[in-house]
Parts: structure tokens; C-alpha cells; sequence
């Protein structure tokens, strides 16, 4: 059962729900929740007058009033004063990540007139609809039903006295972003031995075929007649066979298409670099860029913007074996570059390289790739942001503004020339690694070696992919991590 948001022109005080949310500023109870506290004996007011809710930022308290809804959950967006959508969305996690834990099927979600007056109705809309996505994703597909196991959250209904019409086009963005965001979680949490290169494919395809654009998929025969060398390099040592997945977007006429691009390394076990076992499961994430570029057209299926979005995703997995390439091996790219592999680990940077050469065909107006790249930059930004580099600053900050606005934050790494110097191979055009100092930025630099002719830029996500813990907006595991950055970039290009 997918879930769903839906817009209703009614009173919070006049809803039968399982669960009410009432998204509130900090500060005293707000004079538009009189009349709902009215109907429930005062208990909102008691509560505020207790000290047991003040609105903070991420703050909740749950009441079992008698009134027509069976439970009462204040959830804080925080001050009013520097209040933006952002609040708004984690606020609404928080609310639908509740209801799923109560194990209500439906929940409703009231956004007090104090918090709507200060955000654009639409954004408000939007934020709330994304948002309650975001906290109902769960997944339980591969356990067996305990009897305790409480349903999915299959709707959250948006409760809206004011303002509606415009609250409901939000949603409608809003909705689709969500359902993009969990198109890409469901794909990630799969694991290595479910989600190979030919499911990745077959999902693309099938998403062409619910919303009518066009996939195309390259299999091993086509991968080695096109040259895609550098990606064969990876795919080699697997048994599972590679894909190459291009998905082309066109409802936007004669214009340049942007092009986004991403890592579908469906496990990564280093290769005969072999990573250390502890954790090593983790690389099962190891295609979230790939599902975030899926998670996107999924979104623009929905909505059917006036754009043209080409998708290209190289997949396979990284595998040791005997047929496996080994370090200081030699490849002609794509490209035309010579590249010695000195570490077999980093093989996203290869499979993307490709990629990036065969983009040239499209003549992109701009192209972005999305990569679980380095562990590098999980030790620079943390899960608190995403690195973006590229060869263009006003792409760069466009995406930056996009993160921003997202809520999904993008901070950009500098690519000055000494980093570009830590790739030099001895005997090939470049080299694989730069080692440990400035990882991040070695395999942009790496990227950017086989960028010919567009602007572009490469969105790191290895730090924010997934999280090895809940939060009160989420449970642990995958994160749908630059559906909503990319999702908002396209949609806020005028090309
Ligand atoms: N998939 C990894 C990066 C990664 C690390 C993703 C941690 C998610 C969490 C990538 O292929 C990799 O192994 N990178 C190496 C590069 C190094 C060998 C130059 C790394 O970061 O250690
Ligand atoms: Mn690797
Ligand atoms: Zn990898």
C-alpha cells in the first residue's frame, strides 16, 4: 500500500483521526488553537501551562484527550521568527514517523495559522506533503509478520480550514518529491543479492513504462561495444552482469537536456583492494545515487514538467575474484585516457567517468552526478551535508541553493590545481586514487578529468546516504539522500 497525502477544508477540532498533529511555533499556546482546546476540556492549555510543551525545534507531547481525535501530538517547528518550509517538513516527519510507530493507518496533520501566515501557503503545502513521506517510509517486506507488528501509515490528510487551494498545489509537488524519496529508499535498503545491475534496470524500465518516457539498457555485449571500458574494469570481476541505464525525459522541447548521473555499484566489496568486513554490509548502499536518479524520474513521472532530464546509471558490482582487475592495471577509458587503477575500492569514480564521457552525446546544458564516492567525506561534513564540486560556480551554487532549500544541504569543497596534481600517474594519463589526503576532492578532480564540453558538477552523498540509527524523523537505514536537492534543481530550471 503506497502512501498518500490528501488536502481537507476542515476545522481540526470537527476531524475523527487516530492521530492529530498540530504543528505549533514556540512559545504560548497559539490563539488558534482555542477552539480545539476548548473541545478537549482545556487539556492543550493545560499542557502548555505544565511547562510540558514549549514548540521548540523537534519537541513533541502526546495527549489522549476526550474529543474526536483518539490522540492529540504537539510537535514544535521552533521560533517563529527565522521560521522557512524546512521546519515544517521535519516537524511533519516527526508527526507521521509517531503515527507509524502508534501504528495508526491514518493520521492528520494541522499546520496552526500562526506557522502558515509566515510561510508561503504552497511551500507550507509542499513541505507537509514531503515531509509525512518522509517519516511513514518504513520496510518490512522481508520479515516475517510478528503479531505485535503494527500497520504502515497509509495517509496522512492535511488539514487545511485556510487557504486549500494553494496549500493542495504544494501538495501536489510535495507528494511527488516524497514519492520519489521513497522510490529511491526502497531500492536501497535492498540488498546486494536482490538489488543487482539487472534490477536496477529492470526498475528503470518498468518506471518508463508506468509514466511513458523512454529507457534504454546497455547489457554486458553493449557496454563492450560502446567502450565503456573503465566501467567493464569494475565489472569484470562479478559474476552478476554490469547494465548501463539511460533514461531520457523529454517534455521540454528543442532545449539542452540536464543530465544527471549516478554511482549503481549494486555491493562494494573493494575488489582485490578488499575492505575490512566490519561494516562492510553498508556497501549494499553502495547504489544510492543511482536510486536518488531513479527516485527523480519517478518524480518527474508524477508531475510532468515541461523539462528535458536525461539519467544515466552505470551498474554493477565491485567484486575480487579471478577475473577481477588488479591494482596497477591499465584502462583506456571512454574518454580516450589512460587510467592506472591503483586501488581496486575506488571504482565509483571509474564507472562514472564513463558515464560522463558517453554524456557528451546529448549535449547536456549541464550535467550533475550523485555518488556514495569516498569515506572521506563522511569524516569532513558528517550526516549534516553532502560535499558539491564541479567546473562551473554558478552551477555549483545553484545546487548549493537547491540543498538549502531542501533541506538537504550540499557544501561546496574547493578544486584548486595542487589537489588535481595528487592523480598524476607515472605511467597513464591519471590515476584511480590520490591516497588519503583531500579524498573527496582527489575524486572530483578524477571526474572532472573526463568532463568535455558542459558544465558540471558531482554531489558526494557517502555521509548522508543512510544512517546507522533512528532519529524521531526516520528509522535507520536509507535516506533517499538528493531526491530532493535534484528534484528542486530541475524543477527550478527554466531550461
Ligand atoms: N563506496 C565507497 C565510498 C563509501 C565509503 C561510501 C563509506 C559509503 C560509506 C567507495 O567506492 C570507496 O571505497 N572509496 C574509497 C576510495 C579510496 C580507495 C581512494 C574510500 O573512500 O576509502
Ligand atoms: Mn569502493
Ligand atoms: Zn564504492
Amino acid at each position: 500500500m503506497a502512501f498518500d497525502t490528501t488536502v481537507l477544508a476542515v476545522q481540526p477540532h470537527r476531524h475523527a483521526t487516530p492521530l492529530l498533529a498540530v504543528l505549533a511555533p514556540k512559545g504560548k499556546m497559539p490563539a488558534s488553537l482555542r477552539q480545539l482546546d476548548d473541545t478537549l476540556g482545556g487539556a492543550l492549555g493545560r499542557v502548555y501551562a505544565c511547562g510540558d510543551f514549549a514548540g521548540k525545534k523537534g519537541e513533541t507531547a502526546l495527549l489522549h484527550p476526550a474529543g474526536l481525535a483518539d490522540r492529540v501530538l504537539l510537535v514544535g517547528v521552533g521560533d517563529a521568527k527565522d521560521l522557512l518550509p524546512t521546519q515544517v517538513r521535519e516537524a511533519s516527519a516527526t508527526a507521521a514517523r509517531r503515527a507509524r510507530v502508534i501504528g495508526a493507518r491514518t493520521a492528520a496533520l494541522y499546520l496552526t495559522a500562526e506557522v502558515l501566515d509566515l510561510v508561503s501557503a504552497k511551500a507550507a503545502g509542499q513541505a507537509m506533503a514531503e515531509g509525512a513521506a518522509f517519516g511513514a517510509w518504513d520496510f518490512i517486506e522481508l520479515r516475517r509478520k510478528e503479531d505485535d507488528e503494527r500497520p504502515l501509515l497509509e495517509r496522512m490528510e492535511i488539514l487545511a480550514p485556510r487557504k486549500a487551494k494553494t496549500i493542495e498545489a504544494g501538495r501536489l509537488v510535495g507528494a511527488a518529491i516524497g514519492a520519489g524519496q521513497s522510490f529511491a529508499r526502497d531500492l536501497q535498503v535492498l540488498p546486494g543479492n536482490m538489488c543487482t545491475p539487472a534490477y536496477l534496470a529492470r526498475s528503470a524500465k518498468d518506471l518508463g513504462t508506468r509514466h511513458k518516457f523512454g529507457v534504454t539498457v546497455l547489457d554486458r555485449r553493449a557496454i563492450v561495444k560502446e567502450g565503456l571500458t573503465a566501467l567493464m574494469a569494475v565489472a569484470q570481476g562479478s559474476a552478476e552482469d554490469p547494465r548501463f541505464i539511460v533514461l531520457e525525459y523529454r517534455r521540454g522541447g528543442a532545449r539542452k537536456p540536464a543530465v544527471l548521473v549516478g554511482k549503481g555499484v549494486t555491493f562494494d566489496t573493494g575488489g582485490i583492494s578488499i575492505k575490512p568486513a566490519a561494516s562492510m554490509e553498508e556497501m549494499k548502499f553502495d547504489m544510492s545515487g543511482a536510486a536518488a536518479v531513479l527516485g527523480v524520474f519517478e518524480m518527474l513521472g508524477r508531475l510532468k514538467p515541461k523539462l528535458n532530464v536525461v539519467g544515466l546509471i552505470p551498474a554493477t558490482e565491485n567484486m575480487p575474484s579471478g577475473t577481477a582487475i588488479k591494482p596497477g592495471d591499465v584502462v583506456r577509458a571512454h574518454l580516450g585516457k589512460t587510467i592506472e587503477i591503483v586501488n581496486t575500492d575506488a571504482e565509483g569514480r571509474l564507472i562514472l567517468c564513463d558515464a560522463l564521457s558517453y554524456a557528451r552525446r546529448y549535449k547536456p546544458a549541464c550535467a550533475v552526478d550523485i555518488a556514495t564516492l569516498t569515506g572521506a567525506v563522511v569524516i569532513a561534513l558528517g550526516d549534516a551535508a553532502m560535499a558539491v564540486m564541479g567546473n562551473d560556480e554558478s552551477l555549483v551554487e545553484a545546487l548549493r541553493a537547491s540543498g538549502e532549500r531542501s533541506g538537504e544541504r550540499a557544501w561546496p569543497l574547493p578544486m584548486w590545481d595542487e589537489y588535481r596534481e595528487l592523480i598524476k600517474s607515472q605511467i597513464a594519463d591519471v590515476k584511480n586514487s590520490g591516497g588519503r589526503p583531500a579524498g573527496s576532492i582527489t575524486a572530483g578532480w578524477f571526474l572532472r578529468e573526463f568532463v568535455e564540453g558542459f558544465p558540471w558538477a558531482h554531489l558526494d552523498i557517502a555521509g548522508t546516504a543512510y544512517s546507522d540509527r533512528d532519529k524521531p524523523t526516520r528509522v535507520k537505514g536509507p535516506t533517499g539522500s538528493g531526491v530532493r536537492l535534484l528534484s528542486d534543481f530541475v524543477l527550478s530550471r527554466k531550461s
